[in-house]
């Protein structure tokens, strides 16, 4: 368990964005040194296009090694890849496209597939595919945002998913206030199996929420996104804005 997340506050939400984008660049340029492939697991939500768009940006003057990054998602809504709500429409459109990033790169979850446990069970078997070919089962990084009332990916409060051990991944309900409410998750084993993680979470909106993340002392709180304890050695921060930050 990790006890001490780092936190970084940016000025705004578009200096918060740019913080987590260059420790991500950081990565993937010190992995591409190393001739090492990195694995990074998108968050949905909006707020990632505030950390697509400065991605972008910083590849508009400088090259950055990104075909040593295989992509993955940390959570979808169970919808087609054009639909709206589509996590993966949202990282397609602003992030991977523009990047011209090669579709073999690009481990999309087939949330749309009937039944949603079928689509989790496919995602599972690529991503047990995937890592067999590395040293170790974690991700490199995986980039999460936080609800308002503490879920954290597809992981809400008193889900029976966040007792889940065994399993890498899960179809869940979101509570029924949600649009989509069949949805496709990295469970928290795997979640804090991971090498790093970056939260991003921006507005006054997060504030509260994320004091109380960031302040619980309880050893197992009703809030997911307090319950991601990536292990020893492994990196936590929370990259915010003022407005979140408090
Ligand atoms: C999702 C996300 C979810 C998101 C938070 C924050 O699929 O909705 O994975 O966990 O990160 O709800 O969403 P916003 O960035 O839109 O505030």
């Amino acid at each position: 368990m990790n006890p001490h997340p780092e936190v970084e506050i940016g000025s705004d939400a578009r200096d918060a964005a740019e913080r987590a984008g260059a420790e991500l660049i950081a990565m993937v340029q010190s992995a591409a040194g190393d001739n090492r492939r990195v694995a990074i697991a998108l968050s949905g939500g909006s707020t990632p296009k505030l950390l697509y768009d400065s991605l972008i940006e910083r590849s508009q003057h400088e090259a950055i090694p990104w075909q040593n990054v295989d992509w993955f998602f940390g959570d979808e809504r169970c919808v087609p890849p054009d639909s709206s709500e589509s996590n993966y429409r949202l990282a397609h459109e602003r992030l991977l496209e523009p990047l011209a990033i090669s579709a073999d790169r690009v481990h999309r979850i087939e949330a749309e597939l009937e039944p949603p446990a079928l689509a989790a069970a496919n995602y599972e078997r690529d991503l047990r595919e995937y890592f067999r070919s590395r040293a170790e089962a974690r991700f490199d990084l995986i980039l999460l945002g936080v609800g308002a009332e503490g879920h954290t990916a597809s992981l809400f409060p008193g889900s029976d998913a966040l007792e889940e051990t065994g399993r890498w991944v899960l179809s869940v309900k979101a509570p029924a206030t949600y649009p989509t409410t069949d949805r496709i998750t990295l469970t928290l084993p795997t979640i804090n199996r991971a090498r790093a993680v970056f939260f991003l979470a921006v507005g006054v909106g997060k504030q509260q929420i994320v004091h109380e993340v960031l302040t619980t002392t309880e050893p197992i709180p009703n809030l997911p996104a307090a319950r991601v304890r990536p292990g020893p050695g492994a990196r936590l921060v929370w990259f915010l804005d003022k407005a979140a930050g408090g």
